[in-house]
This record gives C-alpha cells, structure tokens and sequence, in this order.
C-alpha cells in the first residue's frame, strides 16, 4: 500500500507534458502538445495533452486521461507501477515498505554497475583490437552500423581481467560486480565472464542494460557459442524478451508481435525494417513473457526454423498462447534457413510476403504436421490428443468449439468424438477458468475485435427493424409459445434491448404505442404521417434488401439469412444474434472496467457481472447453434 499523501505529492510533482514526452515526441501546438497517437498507425496527429488540465486526448481512439492513465494505456504499468515509476522521476520517496526500499537501492547500485559496463563494451569498439575483430565481425555477419547503435551491441576483450580492473578503478565493490554476474571466481582469482566475445547487451522495458548475452567469434565447437548473464535481481529470464524494448510501440501499432530464437534474428529484421520482433533467446517461452507481449499486442506469430518446427510442435510455449488468450499463428522456414539468413537473403518485401503466405494457425499447423506422419498410427493418435489438448487449452468458448470444427473437417474425425475428448480434458484437470456450461460447441463465428462488434451490432439492430418494419403486420405461429402474431412475439422479445440508434428506438415506441391500442401499422403509416426525423430510414429499411458486399460479410462474418425461408425463423435468430452481439459487447465493457480498476484490489462486483454475461453468452450461442444448424 502507498499512502494517499504520497500519491497525492507525486500528482502534484509531476507534469503531463515530460511524463508523455518520455514516450511521445511532442510538438508545440498553441496552449497544447500534439503529436501522432501512440495507439494507432496514424499519418496526422490527433493525439493531444494539455499542459493547462494536465490531461491527454488521442482523437483517433477516444483514450484520455491524466499521466497516470497515460502509463497505464501506453505502458501497460499498474496504478500502483506508475505511481513507483513518477515517484521515481520527481524525487518522491515512496516507501511501501522498508525492506522494499533496501532492496530498490541495491538494484539500482546494480543497474548502475551493468549500464557502466555495457559503456565499456560499447568503448571497446573503437580499440584496434575491437576495429578488427568486432567490427570485422559485424561486418561479415552484415550487420550494420545503425543497428550496433540501435541494440548497443559491444565487445569484450580477449583479456582475463579488463572489465574487472575497469569497474575496481570505477570503485565498483568486489560483492556487487560478483552479484552482477560479470566476473568468475577460481581459487581466489578473479577473472571476467565475458572475454573475446561480441555482446548483446539485454534491455528492460525502459532501455536500461540489465544482463547481456556474448557470442564466440569462431566456429569453435569446444566452447558454448553464447555466455549469459545468471540471473539477478534484476534480470530474471522468464520475465523478458530480447528486443522489446526496441519493438514495442511497433508491436502496439500492427497488433502483432513476431517471435524469433535468437539475438540475431531480431536484429536482422530490424536491419531490413521490421520492427515488431522479439526473441525468446533460445527457451521455451513463459506465461510472464507471454502477458508481457499482451500488454502491447493480442497477436503473436512465431517464426520457426526450418529444420526445427517438427520439435517446436510439442512446445509448451504455444499452448501457453492459447491459455491466455492470445492468437498464436505459425510461419516455418525453408529447410536450413532462420528469420535472420532468410531475411538477408530476400529483403523486407519477399520477407514480409513469405509470412503472410505461410502463416498457419496453431491447430492447422498442427494438423499438417500430423498428416505427414500419417503412416505411423500410434504417432497419430498421440497427435489428436495433442491437438485436442491445444484446443482445450483456449479459454473462449466460441473459439475453442471453431477450431474443433476444423479439427474434424481436416482430420475427418468425427466432431463428436473430439468434442467428448476435450471436455473429458476440460472436466478431468480442474481446469479452473472452465465451468462446465462453458463445453458447449456452435457454429456462430465471431470476430472478437470492437469495431467488428460495434459494426454487427449496428447490422443486426438495422436487421431486426426491418424486419419489424416489412413484416410487422404478418401472423405466424410459435409453437409452444402463446403468441399468435409478429407484432407480439416482436415486442416481447426485444423487450430487454436497448437499441443504440435512435431512431430505431422511436421507430419501435411507435409501434408499440399503436399496438396497445390493438392497431397494427406498417410502412405506409409513417409515410403518411408526420414523421421528418425517421422517414428516412423508413425508406431505407424498406426497400429492397439491400446488397451487402462480401468483403463486408466476410470482414465481420456476418450472417444474411434467407428470409423466405422462414420468417418466424428469420426474425428469432435476428435477434438472438443482435442480443448476442450486445452481451459480447457488455463483456468487452465490464472487463475495461476490470482493467481501470486497480489490480491489488479486483472489484468482485465486476468478476460477478462477468460470470454472469459468460454464461449468458454462452446460452445464446447455445440457442443459436441449435436454431442455425436446424
Ligand atoms: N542461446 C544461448 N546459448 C547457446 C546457444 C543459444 O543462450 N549456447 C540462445 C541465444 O539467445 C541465441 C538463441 O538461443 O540467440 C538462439 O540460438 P541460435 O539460433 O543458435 O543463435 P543465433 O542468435 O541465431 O546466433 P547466430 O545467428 O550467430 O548463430
Ligand atoms: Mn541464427
């Protein structure tokens, strides 16, 4: 806990302007700041903060806020993170507790000592020695001048001991080089790590060196080709990602990061100027890593190795994607090629291009690496699980019981069969995020992205007044329901919606007005009256169907049902599938909520809600499986 006085002091230390400047470049613009919106991929700005209200406005998104909203958006810090982070900035001692606060000055004496020596790598360069070997050796892997600035990347002598005197005559004590991990001890002799070797240095989110990884500069075989920094207090390997730093606001503006093995590999696409890469450096990848990748992006494409995607298969790391969330898809390279020789060989158009033609999803990729082991039946079989396991893996609903579909279709196994599979699997771990109403399958397809949400709730509210408007005074009968006419089975239906166009909402509240006097009108009745403000849309909803592209169908996988084959059908699903869209969108809503509030203490209220709209979901999607498969 940080007392609200300390709160209050930072908020009042700190200003608007430098805090977002850190992040921004921002541009005078009168009484206020401008520049281009760190959320989108935008060519003029919108995004704005005034320096007056301390606040900032991003009119492409609609985000704003004070500076703390700003760390939290941008950054993806906690309250509680940007709090530390602007006490940190303007001098404001925060001290949650007094432990905690020993413990920040020893890895900050630490920072400090590794940022000196990754100077001292970096200095090393322009040694002869580093000129000719370093350097010849940037230069005969092609890496160019720019990048060895941009990833600081250095050289450590072919010495026992240069780090280790520079850092003694730097005052740097004995205990803390050690802790740093950047000298060995051998029978009381102290000697570097890192010796002849090119370093890559190790960057936390905010570009500070916190560990470094040096590669050997010849093909020898006796010796690991890299050295690492152990882990410290400040670099703990699951937590971080080689790169990031660098790609993060790149990952943000695509909305998809790709994942590569090695040091190298991030660089190189880089070099040819794609920036959204970050590496696992060598290990399988973690869930902290993951959530990290999700501050910034829900999209994550894994490069392959050409030689390595058989093993890479049975990888954790991608069912841990699926476990949070994320969307994982796959790109393997030729046979003998890497991200890093791949992309030096064809350049930034071929690589780009490449991917998007070879980008599979994770259950697809699966399945094909399953056919090619099509002869061996007791492989197979170990692969359907395996695939079935990956699907259960993913915690939405909808999506688990699309790529089951799939799965069937290219296995030709019989859905049912797999659909028993995994929920055997969902029910048997105690798989905590899953309820049992949650193993359901349907075949509504949904894109969970906002504005497609926003667009098919649009549609399908104008889907359910045309209907209302064209077939208002039609009869049909529901069976097993008491009601006898359109008009009635209409309004109860809708009844709990509320419409968001609104003039949609007086169209209804005319009819419905009528109809409790027994009238039933149509479109002739508002054509004839006094209508200025709706007449318009009568028209448009009146006359014919209108054409809906398919691009547009596709893009929001929108469903146009065949009116003449059923009305009372047409109008159910109609709505069932607007009132889906609305809970998908009351979800979305309630879990922003979730995201303002502070994470030390979840409001219980909100976890309430959602379970309920979960399952809520879940029972339209239910209904409307059964109604569309019918
Ligand atoms: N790695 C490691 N220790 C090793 C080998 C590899 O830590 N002995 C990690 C490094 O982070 C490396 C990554 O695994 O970047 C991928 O390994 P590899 O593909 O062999 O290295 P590259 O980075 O591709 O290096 P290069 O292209 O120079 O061979
Ligand atoms: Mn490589």
């Amino acid at each position: 806990m940080i007392e609200e006085s300390v709160i209050r002091e930072v908020k009042e230390r700190l200003d608007i302007v430098e805090v977002i400047g850190d992040f921004v470049s921002l541009k005078r613009s009168g009484s206020s700041y401008k520049a281009l919106s760190p959320f989108t991929n935008e060519k003029t700005p919108s995004f704005f903060v005034s320096p007056s209200k301390q606040i900032f406005k991003c009119f492409s998104t609609g985000k704003g806020g004070d500076a703390i909203e700003f760390l939290k958006e941008v950054e993806g810090m906690t309250y509680i993170d940007a709090i530390k982070y602007l006490g940190e900035k303007y001098g404001v001692e925060i001290n949650e507790s007094t432990s905690g606060y020993e413990q920040n000055n020893d890895k900050e004496s630490l920072l400090i000592l590794i940022n000196k020596s990754k100077d001292f790598f970096i200095e090393n360069l322009k040694t002869d020695e580093g000129k000719n070997i370093a350097l010849t050796y940037f230069n005969h892997r092609n890496i160019s001048v720019d990048m060895i600035k941009k990833f600081e990347l250095g050289y450590s002598i072919d010495k026992w001991d240069s780090l280790y005197k520079f850092l003694i005559k730097n005052q740097f004590s004995d205990d803390n080089i050690i802790k740093a991990g950047l000298i060995l001890e051998n029978n009381n002799k102290k000697y570097d790590r890192f010796r002849n070797r090119v370093i890559f240095p190790i960057h936390n989110l905010s570009g500070k060196t916190i560990a470094f990884g040096a590669r050997i500069l010849t093909e020898d075989k006796k010796q690991p080709k890299y050295i690492n920094s152990p882990e410290t207090s400040l670099y703990i390997k699951s937590n971080i990602l080689y790169g990031l730093y660098q790609s993060k606001y790149e990952i943000r503006k695509l909305d998809n990061c790709f994942l590569v093995e090695g040091y190298t590999d991030v660089i190189s696409l880089f070099q040819i100027g794609i920036e959204n890469v970050v590496a696992s450096s060598g290990t399988s990848l973690t869930t902290n890593q993951i959530k990290l990748i999700s501050r910034y992006t829900k999209n994550i494409t894994i490069l392959f190795d050409g030689d390595k995607a058989g093993v890479a298969a049975s990888l954790r790391g991608m069912d841990l994607i699926l476990e949070n969330d994320m969307n994982v898809e796959i790109v393997s390279f030729p046979e003998g090629d890497d991200p890093d020789s791949y992309s030096k060989k064809v350049g930034k158009d071929k690589f780009q291009e490449f991917i998007d033609g070879n980008k599979t999803d994770l259950i697809t990729f699966k399945v094909n690496l399953l056919q090619e082991n099509e002869d061996n039946p007791v492989k197979k079989s170990e692969m359907i699980y395996d695939i079935v396991r990956s699907i259960s893996k993913i915690p939405n609903s909808i999506k688990r019981s699309l790529f089951l579909k799939e799965a069937s279709n290219s296995l030709e196994i019989n859905e049912q069969a797999l659909i028993s599979e995994m929920n055997k699997l969902l029910l048997g771990q105690g798989n905590k995020t899953v309820r049992s109403n949650q193993i359901i399958v349907n075949n509504e397809k949904e894109s969970p992205r906002e504005d497609s949400i926003n667009s098919a709730i649009d549609f399908y509210e104008r889907e359910c007044i045309r209907m209302l408007v064209n077939y208002g005074t039609s009869d049909f009968e529901v069976i097993g329901l008491d009601r006898k006419t359109f008009i009635d089975y209409f309004l109860k239906e809708i009844q709990d919606i509320e419409f968001e166009n609104k003039n949609y909402l007086k169209i209804i509240e005319v009819f419905k007005s009528e109809y409790k006097k027994d009238k039933v009108i149509d479109i002739n009745y508002f054509l004839s009256g006094d209508f200025v403000d709706i007449k318009d849309d009568i028209i448009d909803l009146s006359s014919n169907r209108y054409e809906i592209s398919k691009q547009w169908k596709n893009k929001f996988n929108i469903h146009v049902s065949e009116e003449s084959d059923s009305l009372k059908k047409t109008t159910y699903t109609n709505i069932l599938r607007l009132k889906f869209r609305l809970i998908r969108k009351m979800i979305k809503d309630n879990l922003q909520n979730l995201d303002k509030s502070d994470k030390h203490s979840i409001d219980e209220d909100v976890i309430k809600l959602h379970n309920k709209l979960k399952s809520a979901e879940v029972d339209i999607a239910k209904e409307l499986g059964n109604v569309t498969s019918v």
